[in-house]
């Protein structure tokens, strides 16, 4: 017999169900599915409802990865950053394995960790219209409705920052992209069929995140998970 949801569980579902997926099958993703998943996009809140975002579509390979190697370098230099001044070190405090260690550092400082746009069957780069206030939150509210309709339609995507942090690849990506002047890319969403399943990252739990009336005070009394 088919589960039947309440419209409620049914989006807390898809909201619990989303994962970041980095490794794509060469499955295309559907006119359909990416007309859904721009349809939930459009229909964001934005303030003031300024809509300040725009989409580009990116399938070509040899764009794909261009972007994938602009996504590299800068993903190399913010991690090399943390290397050079030991944070990552303390992120990795307990990792005791020597080799594992060796291998982490080397994947991100190289910015390996962030090429895989470069295969994923569709990437959508996020625009930002640069002289409105609440483009950061706007572009925001529409990239996760994105990702949850990715969830609905069983995609897999990541939102990816890294070929988007420093201004020499805001100019990298205005040039390839062709991305006029007042707009800059915001994020990119690598999207594609999951190559398999993935575990859910660890969260806080609830109690450490709600305060009652004011900071600090317990909302929740019980731990709960
Ligand atoms: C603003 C933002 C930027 C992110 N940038 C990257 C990125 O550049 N590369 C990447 O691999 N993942 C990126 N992610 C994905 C996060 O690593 C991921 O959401 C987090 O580890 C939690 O895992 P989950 O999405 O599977 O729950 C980003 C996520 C957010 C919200």
């Amino acid at each position: 017999m088919q589960e039947t949801y309440t419209l409620a569980d049914a989006t807390m579902k898809v909201i619990q169900d989303r994962r970041s997926i980095r490794e794509f099958t060469e499955e295309p993703v559907s006119e359909r599915d990416l007309d859904m998943l721009l349809e939930a996009a459009r229909q964001a809140p934005s303030g003031e409802n300024a809509q300040p975002w725009r989409f580009i579509i990116v399938k070509d390979e040899g764009m794909r990865k261009k972007m994938g190697a602009i996504a590299g370098g800068g993903s190399g230099r913010r991690f090399t950053a943390e290397f050079v001044t030991k944070k990552m070190q303390e992120r990795f405090a307990n990792l005791q394995d020597e080799a594992k260690r060796q291998a982490a550092f080397q994947k991100l400082t190289s910015g390996q960790v962030s090429t895989f746009m470069a295969d994923a069957p569709v990437n959508i780069v996020v625009c930002g219209k640069k002289d409105v206030w609440d483009t950061p939150y706007d572009t925001s509210a529409a990239i996760e409705n994105i990702l949850l309709m990715v969830t609905a339609l069983g995609l897999g995507a990541c939102w990816v920052i890294a070929p988007c942090i420093d201004i020499r690849d805001e100019e990298r990506m205005k040039d390839l992209l062709g991305i006029p002047e007042g707009y800059k890319a915001i994020s990119v969403l690598s999207v594609g069929h999951p190559t398999r399943p993935h575990r859910a990252r660890p969260r806080l739990a609830i109690n450490e995140l709600v305060f009652n009336e004011k900071w600090g005070e317990e909302y929740y009394k019980k731990e709960q998970s």
